[in-house]
């Protein structure tokens, strides 16, 4: 949830934290700080509101030959939103930035208060302080090791130590944390994009080992004392991609991302027109041997499920259910040798999400997870990972990672089918080609993007809406709807078209519009039947159709958006971009800031 960095080298630390900072705002943004060694002594400035904040705060303070320092964005957990509550956190010898939950925050606290020891902020981060500098007796390893004992929850640290200048030590248990030496220093974060300007090769902190981070080198050694080889990783994103290249947002810049990275995701996946996960070491036993298909994840990406399952099913003929991560593990699964969990993340690191693939395992269920960022914790605990290749995702409303999700599913749907004989070889092609087709067709929605925002423009009043479909395009309303809900503050509920006149239809009136969904053409004359439903009832009709229809006139809808037509299969690539742009433009429209909307963080780490 909270970004995290650490420098030291031979920078100025404050620019290298400040601009680090800015590159994770994503990942929460309520307050930031830094602490870096001034000469011997450790120096704190820290800020409610925005990373640009801080940066005037620490331009306003003339910092001078700062070259090791850490740095926090914050999305708050324990505590409100304040500065005292903001980390970094001094106790003692120790000053930290935590990201995660300290979940026995309270029995330490209590432990601490018999020492006389009280906090002076709300946080659960204090209290690690607290219990690190408890546990300090001069040597930092020894003292992260005891403290690394008592505490119970998920972190990751990044600790200074009075008197341990050009220094950090850093461990965490489920929460993040990366890292790089390069030629200006050592950099530790909580994601990669921070580490681009230094290297594109780093490796992940295991978990309970703890790094020394030097301007020369980084160490790590185990809670045993032994020392620890990182396995490093590389990463083909580039410094370009984690920017706005010339957009004015994240996110429109990663809408327009969306057929690279789908033909970046599908094309290493295509052999002589048929789709193979060779060069991903899934073999096909992973399918053949399986009778029922569990897949769970989070917000969109579970929303990339539910095409998923349709897919799946309809291909290869297997059940599949689908289920949010933060119920799966509570709702008793049945799960055994032969079921295969899929579970799909940008990140890959969200907490519920990661606990469902935790489960999963101790009944003996194979894993396969679709995951964005390589070598993150849901990729390293799946059997198996077919990586998505988006690139970086900044916009915390999620675009690129989504449709590129799909495409994999797309691709699963089709091997799987294909293995089992549910689909021949030319049926299997054709189903290829279509995949690439709709892919390409997706340009065209793109180049018409300013119509996107004369549509939007009809929602200008609107405080409630509804998204309605069938079949996938019931999946997609439900995408839509969490897009416009998550950026433009809309509220708005998706619907299966048929059901609403069990009892949601009481709540259709003149303010209150529809976007009806309406790409399947089996069950596009009942679609027409139900707008009319809705129409009657005063609700103003936006309509998205596969490919135009003419006979569409007003008393139907006040406007048609039609996605190039496509087999009815292929469709919900189109309809993605063209939700995601209806959300956009309503935020763009209503002043909100697109990229960062309120109360939201990118990546869940927390439960
Ligand atoms: C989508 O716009 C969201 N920001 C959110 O629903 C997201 O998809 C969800 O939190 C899952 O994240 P993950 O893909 O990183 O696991």
């Amino acid at each position: 949830m909270c970004g995290i960095i650490g420098f030291t080298g031979t920078l100025d630390a404050t620019n290298v934290l400040t601009k680090g900072l800015s590159q994770l705002e994503y990942r929460g943004y309520d307050s930031a700080g830094i602490a870096f060694f001034e000469n011997e002594s450790i120096r704190t400035i820290k800020t409610t509101g925005k990373v640009q904040c801080l940066k005037e705060k620490v331009e306003a303070a003339n910092v001078t030959g700062a070259t090791c320092g850490i740095g926090h964005t914050r999305w708050a957990t324990h505590g409100g939103v304040s500065d005292i509550n903001s980390h970094p956190h001094t106790f003692g010898n120790v000053t930290l930035i935590h990201n995660g939950i300290i979940e026995n925050y309270k029995e330490l606290q209590e432990e601490l208060a018999l020492q006389g020891k009280t906090p002076v902020s709300q946080t659960d981060t204090e209290i690690a302080a607290m219990v690190i500098d408890d546990c300090f007796t001069g040597d930092p390893i020894e003292a992260i090791k005891k403290a690394d004992a008592r505490l119970e929850g998920q972190y990751g640290f990044c600790v200074m130590f009075k008197g341990h200048p050009g220094k950090i030590f850093c461990i965490r248990n489920g929460s993040p944390l990366v890292a790089t030496h390069a030629e200006a220093g050592s950099v530790i974060a909580s994601d990669m994009v921070a580490l681009l300007d230094y290297s594109k090769d780093y490796f992940v902190l295991p978990e309970h080992v703890i790094a020394t981070l030097t301007k020369d080198e980084i160490t790590l050694v185990d809670l045993e004392g032994n020392s620890v080889e990182p396995e490093m990783l590389h990463v083909d994103w580039d410094v370009d991609a984690a920017m706005k290249g010339g957009y004015e947002y994240f996110m429109l810049k990663e809408i327009h991302d969306q057929p690279d990275a789908l033909m970046n995701t599908i094309r290493p996946r295509v052999k002589n027109g048929l789709p193979t996960f060779e060069a991903d070491n899934v073999p096909d036993e992973v399918f053949t041997h399986c009778n029922r298909i569990l897949i769970t994840a989070c917000g969109t990406a579970m929303h990339a499920g539910l095409v998923g399952k349709n897919l799946i099913e309809r291909l290869a003929k297997v059940p599949v259910t689908v289920d949010v991560a933060s119920e799966f593990r509570y709702n008793e699964p049945i799960m055994d040798e032969n079921t295969l969990l899929i579970t799909i993340s940008q990140s890959g690191e969200t907490a519920d999400t990661l606990a469902a693939i935790r489960l999963a395992k101790e009944h003996g269920a194979k894993t396969l997870s679709i995951v964005n960022v390589k070598g993150s914790t849901i990729a390293r605990e799946s059997d198996y990972v077919l990586y998505t290749h988006a690139g970086p995702e900044i916009a915390v409303a999620s675009t690129k990672a989504y449709t590129v999700q799909l495409s994999v599913f797309y691709l699963i749907a089709a091997r799987f089918a294909f293995v089992t004989n549910k689909l021949n070889e030319e049926e299997t092609k054709t189903f290829i080609a279509n995949l690439e087709n709709a892919i390409e067709s997706l340009n065209e929605i793109l180049e018409k993007e300013m119509d996107f925002d004369e549509v939007s423009a009809s929602l200008d009043n609107a405080t409630s809406l509804f998204y309605i479909g069938r079949g996938l395009d019931e999946c997609l309303s439900r995408e839509g709807s969490l897009k416009l809900k998550e950026i433009s503050y809309i509220h708005s509920e998706a619907y299966a078209a048929g059901e609403l006149k069990h009892g949601t239809i009481s709540l259709i009136t003149d303010d209150v519009p529809v976007i009806a969904l309406a790409t399947q053409h089996n069950v596009y004359s009942k679609m027409i039947s139900n707008i009319r439903e809705v129409k009657a009832r005063g609700a103003k009709v936006i309509l998205i159709t596969n490919g135009e229809d003419e006979s569409i006139d007003e008393s139907i809808c006040s406007f048609q958006v039609s996605i190039p037509k496509v087999d009815d299969m292929f469709a919900p690539f189109g309809t993605a971009v063209i939700v995601q742009y209806l959300a956009y433009f309503c935020a763009v429209r209503r002043g909100l800031n697109v990229d960062q909307p309120r109360n939201l963080a990118k990546s869940v780490t927390v439960e």
